[in-house]
């Protein structure tokens, strides 16, 4: 068996292990892609609009937690648009040479892919602002009082920027984004039908049930329901005659200690912090970080957003706040204050 306590297990970001599932198992073509309907409706038109005008399409920002799609929906952008994709990442990014470089070599109406589009440098976006709104590039040459400008023509291309925090990102940068897609939390019968696909890809065989339990333990997240599927097909082959039902997946889910709601000891640890060293809260995300020994970044972006949609803490203009449902599912009585 792989040793799958190493590592955190259902962490959403993406991990070593998912290379291998991720490449297989990554849609291509919009309809294949599961879920996000208010997206994939708003990214449908507007590309069958652009190609109608024989025009790029508008730039595009995706964002929310990890390993809900983004990339895979950069890439099915430049699919449908039948488009190259160029992609690259914003801390990879250094010099404004670098993005220049990069812009100048796209071709007409291409794809560019900048992940974590947040962690750009400022005085890289400032390359970027007329190279999105005007397709140019204004290049100085030369410094002190014979430095002049120089402006280039750039093909007309589209953005795809993602990131996990929209509030990271600056405004006139943000502004400079035509289509703007927020992507949600999954629910459990698309993580389902992710899973039947995922298991159709791969020839694994699991009765309807057990896709359930491994939908229902995802926390939302399409790369976590795969990681789950891959993990239980490992057991169920050790374990029994490779076929997935309720009890192996339930099994092996226990084994990987991951609870019936998809939740992990750090998410008790936040839960249970917050309740008996700060009395329920409200409590600061400093404070917090500094209690649980986790980032507070972790903690914003993996393990807020799943608590917060179980409803099981809310936010507080003075801080975090464990809810009744919190305190049942520790097992502890809630009082109302
Ligand atoms: N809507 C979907 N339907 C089917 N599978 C999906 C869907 N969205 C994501 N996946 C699967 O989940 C995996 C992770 O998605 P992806 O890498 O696009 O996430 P991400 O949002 O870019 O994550 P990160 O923030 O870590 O970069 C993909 O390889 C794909 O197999
Ligand atoms: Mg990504």
């Amino acid at each position: 068996m792989p040793d799958i306590f190493e590592t955190r297990f259902i962490t959403p970001s993406f991990a070593e292990e998912d290379i291998e599932i991720e490449t297989t198992l990554r849609p291509q073509f919009l309809v294949d892609y599961i879920g996000q309907f208010k997206t994939k409706e708003k990214l449908d038109i507007f590309m069958k609009a652009a190609c109608l005008r024989e025009e790029q399409l508008d730039h595009v920002l995706l964002y929310g937690p990890p390993g809900l799609g983004k990339t895979t929906l950069a890439n099915i952008i430049a699919n449908e648009m039948k488009v190259n994709i160029k992609i690259t990442s914003g801390p990879a990014i250094e010099r404004p040479g670098d993005l220049a470089a990069i812009l100048s070599n796209l071709q007409e109406n291409d794809v560019l892919f900048i992940d974590e589009i947040h962690r750009l440098n400022r005085n890289i976006e400032e390359v970027l602002y007329p190279a999105m709104e005007d397709f140019v590039l204004d290049i100085i040459i030369g410094k002190g009082p014979s430095a002049r400008s120089l402006r280039i023509d750039l093909p007309k291309f589209t953005l795809v920027g993602a990131t996990t925090r929209l509030g990271k990102l600056t405004s006139p940068l943000r502004d400079r984004f035509g289509i703007i897609c927020k992507l949600e939390l999954y629910n459990n019968d698309d993580l389902d039908k992710i899973v039947k696909r995922s298991s159709g890809i791969l020839d694994i065989v699991i009765e309807d049930d057990a896709a359930m339990q491994l939908a229902s333990r995802s926390r939302g997240t399409p790369r976590i329901v795969n990681r789950l599927l891959k993990r239980v097909r490992d057991y169920s082959q050790v374990k029994a005659d490779g076929i997935i039902n309720k009890n192996i997946a339930n099994e092996a889910l226990d084994l990987l200690e991951v609870d019936k709601l998809g939740l992990d000891g750090v998410d008790i640890k936040i839960l249970s912090t917050i309740v008996e060293k700060f009395d329920g809260g409200p409590v600061g995300l400093d404070t917090l970080s500094a209690s649980t020994d986790e980032e507070r970044s972790t903690i914003e972006d993996v393990y807020e957003p799943f608590l917060l949609q179980l409803g099981f803490i809310n936010r507080t203009p003075r801080g975090r706040v464990v809810t009744k449902l919190g305190y049942d599912h520790l097992s502890k009585n809630f009082i109302d204050k």
